[in-house]
């Protein structure tokens, strides 16, 4: 079997810790139990191009599990684990190709490794195999059934691709299931991201003044966790509406040119390109900490940062030191690529457990429907939403109540009025 890991023998640590992350992972494990029964995925070659995490792991054991032949590259260079992808290929036998700290020549290298196994569905974390898939190996469009995605960012990319009438398969938008996106982009990248940054610089976060640059859903738990920290938080968003729930959030709003002298830590999830910019590093303290969690490393302009510096150096693991000709030190953690994948491990498990449930539901019902389907980017069926907000809450003993049948009727009817 070809792959391309860092160490084989790192691959019974990867064993343990993928082991660990499983715990919190029941939802997944009971489809992954069906999958072993029911094989839905039989005679599929699926491509997966993800952060290769210890969640990840039960995620592609999964797929593997119901069938499929399952091919694994990394969707970031600096977030995969190496023991995890030393695991799934000496233990597991899946072909991965995946290093951390891989340069851009060689994640593409891996991402067309993956490529050539020819697949019948695609699994994306950010739309790189879809857009090399379009650009680059037209040729693969024939055989593709359809594919799924995972992250804000990637959806983006992929509905762009649709209203150009561009996109040549059907995808299912996984990040956009309510049990994704409400709980992995608002708690998993909260938690995470603070994570990342406190193991990047050990700085206490209580008493300092947070910059959160984005308030989506991301944003919205980043902010929380960093309130919850005892930081003094300001909300940078440049969405009226997004703005406004964040003053009645209770942060303080307003926009980057004036937070800049005020921040200790600036954080950006916004998705978009070059969001801190020159204007904005020149106007900060000496010392401030920069850092990203949007999926791509082009929220920091760092090279507009690089034009300001005289001198640059590496002061700890994940923290580069910007020496601007001033005097003042700017701090930018793990290059500006996303920080809780980058200096952390990314999201906990039990909240990936419903994010990659989705994702296991997703490729099972494009692999039914996808002669059903247009070349669009589809939401994720309701009843597998329903089902994965079901299975979790069971699998933590919550129980809910439900209508009576009295409620229903009432719900379905328009007589009833003032009484
Ligand atoms: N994205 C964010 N956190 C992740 C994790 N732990 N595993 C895979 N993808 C992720």
């Amino acid at each position: 079997m070809n792959y391309d890991i860092k160490d084989k023998t790192l691959a019974e640590k990867g064993r343990l810790r993928i082991e660990w992350a499983a715990q919190s992972m029941p939802v997944l494990a009971q489809i992954k139990a069906r999958f072993a029964k029911e094989k839905p995925l039989k005679g599929t070659t699926l491509a997966a191009c993800l952060h290769v995490t210890t969640e990840t792991a039960s995620l592609v054991t999964t797929l593997k599990a119901g069938g499929a032949n399952v091919v694994l590259c990394a969707s970031n260079p600096l977030s995969t684990q190496d023991d995890v992808a030393a695991s799934l290929a000496v233990n597991e036998n899946i072909p991965v190709f995946a290093i951390k700290g891989e340069n851009g020549k060689t994640y593409y290298q891996h991402l067309n490794a993956a490529l050539d196994a020819k697949p019948d569905l695609t699994m994306d974390d950010g739309a790189d195999l879809v857009s090399t898939i379009h650009s680059e190996r037209k040729q693969l469009l024939n055989g593709i059934i359809g594919g799924t995605e995972e992250t804000t960012t990637g959806v983006v990319r992929l509905k762009a691709m649709a209203a150009a009438k561009v996109l040549g398969y059907p995808i299912v938008a996984v990040n956009d299931a309510a049990t994704k996106h409400m709980f992995d982009n608002r708690y998993g990248t909260g938690q995470s991201t603070i994570d990342g940054i406190i193991r990047a610089t050990n700085r206490l976060l209580a008493g300092a003044v947070f910059v959160t640059v984005g308030y989506g859903w991301c944003g919205k738990g980043l902010a929380m966790r960093a309130k919850g920290m005892g930081a003094d938080v300001i909300v940078v968003e440049i969405n009226p509406l997004r703005a406004l729930e964040a003053v009645m959030d209770g942060f303080r709003v307003m926009p980057l040119v004036k937070a800049a002298p005020l921040g200790d830590f600036f954080c950006t999830v916004t998705g978009n390109l070059n969001v801190i910019r020159p204007e904005h590093f020149q106007k900060m303290k000496d010392g401030a900490i920069v850092a990203n969690s949007g999926h791509f490393n082009v929220e920091l302009d760092l090279q507009g940062l690089a034009g300001l510096s005289k001198k640059r150096r590496i002061v700890r693991d994940f923290v580069e030191e910007y020496l601007l000709s001033g005097g003042k030190r700017i701090y930018v953690l793990g290059e500006g690529r996303l920080i809780n994948l980058a200096a952390a491990e990314g999201h906990p498990s039990s909240v990936m457990d419903m994010s990659f449930a989705n994702q296991a539901l997703c490729a099972e019902y494009m692999k039914k429907n996808a002669a059903k389907l247009q070349k669009q980017v589809y939401e994720v069926p309701e009843v597998i939403d329903a089902q994965v907000a079901r299975l979790k809450l069971a699998a933590w003993g919550v129980k809910i109540d439900a209508l009576t049948a009295e409620q229903k009727k009432y719900l379905r009817s328009w007589e009833m009025g003032t009484n």
